[in-house]
C-alpha cells in the first residue's frame, strides 16, 4: 500500500510543510520564507517566531492542496539538524504536536542528507553531490556505510557569502538569487580563487568582492565575477571528487543549486568528464518540507529503529554522523 509522509523543515529562515507518497510523487510543498529587515542578517529568534505562525496556515494549505485529512498520512518526519537551535524546536514542536494529535509515528532527520536524497529521486544511483547552500558547501559522496564528506568550506557557506557581499552592497534578501539577476558582462573582475586540496574558502572573496564595489567597479560586472569565480572553485572540487572518486553521476542540491550559471557550468564540466549531471527542480534545491519527507520514508522502509535521540534537536547534526542504514 502507498505510503503517505508529511515533511516538516524549519532549519533555517524557511518554514516548510511537504506531502510526498512512497512513490516519490509530490502532492505538496508549502513554504514561506522569513526575510529579515533590510541590512541586517537572520535574527534566530525572529525566524522561529515567523515558522510558529506560519506553520498551521502551511499545514492547512498542504493538505488541502494534497486533499488528504490528517489522518491519512502514516509518518511525519521533520529536520532535526543542523540549523538555529529556536528555528529547529518550532519545527521539532510541530511535528510531535501533529504526530501525536493524529497517532502518526514520527522521526528526525538530517537536512543536509534531505537536500542530497531528494537529488536521488532525479534518477541518480551513487553520485557525487555538490550542496551548496546558505550554511553549507560540500562535495559529498557515499561511501562504506555514510555520506563522507570530501570536501567543503573551511569559513563560510557559499550562499551566507553571496548574502553578506549582496547585503553589504545594498541589495535585499536573499542575495544569491538578485545576484544572479544583475550578474552581466565580459569583464572578469580578478578575484581571490580559493581552493584548498578539496577545501574551500570564500570569506576572502567576498571581501574583495566589496572593496571592489568601493573602489566603483559596476555591480553587474562584479555580481558576474562572484559567481563565475565562486562556481568555478566549486566545480573544481567537484570535478575531483568525481575523478577521485570514480562515480559517474554529478547532483545538485542546496539553495544556490537555483542558479543557472552554476548549472550551466556543472553540466559542461560533467560532460567533458563524461559523467551524468541531475539537477532537481529549484523548489527541491531550496529548503522544503518534501525533501525531509522523502528521506524520512527511505530510512523508514529499510526498517529503521525509531530511538529517543530522534526526538532531540542537534544544531551541529553533520552530514557524516548520519549513519546510512537505508541504502
Ligand atoms: P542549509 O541549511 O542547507 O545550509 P539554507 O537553510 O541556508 O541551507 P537553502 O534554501 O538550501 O537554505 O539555500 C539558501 C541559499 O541559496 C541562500 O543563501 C540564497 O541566497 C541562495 N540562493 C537561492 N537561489 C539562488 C540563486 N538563484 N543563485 C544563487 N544563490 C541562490
Ligand atoms: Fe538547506
Amino acid at each position: 500500500m502507498s505510503e503517505i509522509i508529511l515533511g516538516i523543515e524549519s532549519t533555517a529562515h524557511t518554514a516548510g510543510v511537504g506531502i510526498i507518497t512512497s512513490e516519490g510523487k509530490i502532492l505538496s510543498n508549502q513554504r514561506s520564507v522569513y526575510i529579515p529587515d533590510k541590512g541586517e542578517g537572520i535574527h534566530p529568534r525572529e525566524a522561529a517566531n515567523h515558522h510558529s505562525e506560519k506553520f498551521p496556515i502551511l499545514f492547512k494549505s498542504a493538505l488541502e492542496e494534497a486533499n488528504l485529512s490528517p489522518k491519512e498520512i502514516t509518518l511525519v518526519s521533520y529536520a532535526r539538524g543542523p540549523g538555529l537551535g529556536p528555528c529547529l524546536r518550532t519545527g521539532a514542536t510541530a511535528a510531535r504536536a501533529f504526530a501525536y494529535a493524529h497517532n502518526i509515528p514520527f522521526l528526525g532527520v538530517n537536512h543536509c542528507v534531505a537536500h542530497l536524497e531528494i537529488g536521488l529521486l532525479e534518477g541518480a544511483t551513487d553520485p557525487v553531490l555538490l550542496y551548496l547552500s546558505g550554511a553549507n558547501t560540500q562535495v559529498i559522496a557515499y561511501a562504506a556505510g555514510r555520506y563522507r564528506v570530501f570536501g567543503e568550506t573551511i569559513d563560510i557557506g557559499i550562499g551566507n557569502g553571496l548574502d553578506k557581499f549582496a547585503r553589504e552592497a545594498g541589495m535585499g534578501f536573499p542575495g544569491g538569487p538578485k545576484l544572479e539577476k544583475i550578474a552581466e558582462g565580459d569583464e572578469l573582475i580578478d578575484l581571490p580563487y580559493s581552493v584548498k586540496g578539496m577545501d574551500l574558502a570564500f570569506s576572502g572573496l567576498m571581501t574583495a568582492a566589496k572593496q571592489k564595489v568601493d573602489a566603483g567597479h559596476s555591480l553587474p560586472s562584479i555580481a558576474y565575477s562572484v559567481q563565475e569565480t565562486a562556481f568555478a572553485m566549486s566545480c573544481e572540487v567537484s570535478e575531483r571528487a568525481l575523478a577521485h572518486t570514480g562515480k559517474t553521476e554529478l547532483v545538485l542540491g542546496g539553495g544556490v543549486a537555483c542558479n543557472s550559471r552554476l548549472r550551466e557550468m556543472a553540466m559542461t564540466m560533467a560532460e567533458e568528464r563524461g559523467v551524468k549531471c541531475f539537477v532537481p527542480e529549484k523548489a527541491l534545491c531550496v529548503d522544503n518540507g518534501v525533501m525531509i519527507g522523502w528521506l524520512g520514508y527511505q530510512m523508514m522502509a529499510a526498517d529503521y529503529e525509531i530511538t529517543d535521540d530522534d526526538n532531540r534537536v542537534n544544531q551541529k547534526y553533520r552530514t557524516d554522523m548520519v549513519e546510512v542504514t537505508w541504502r
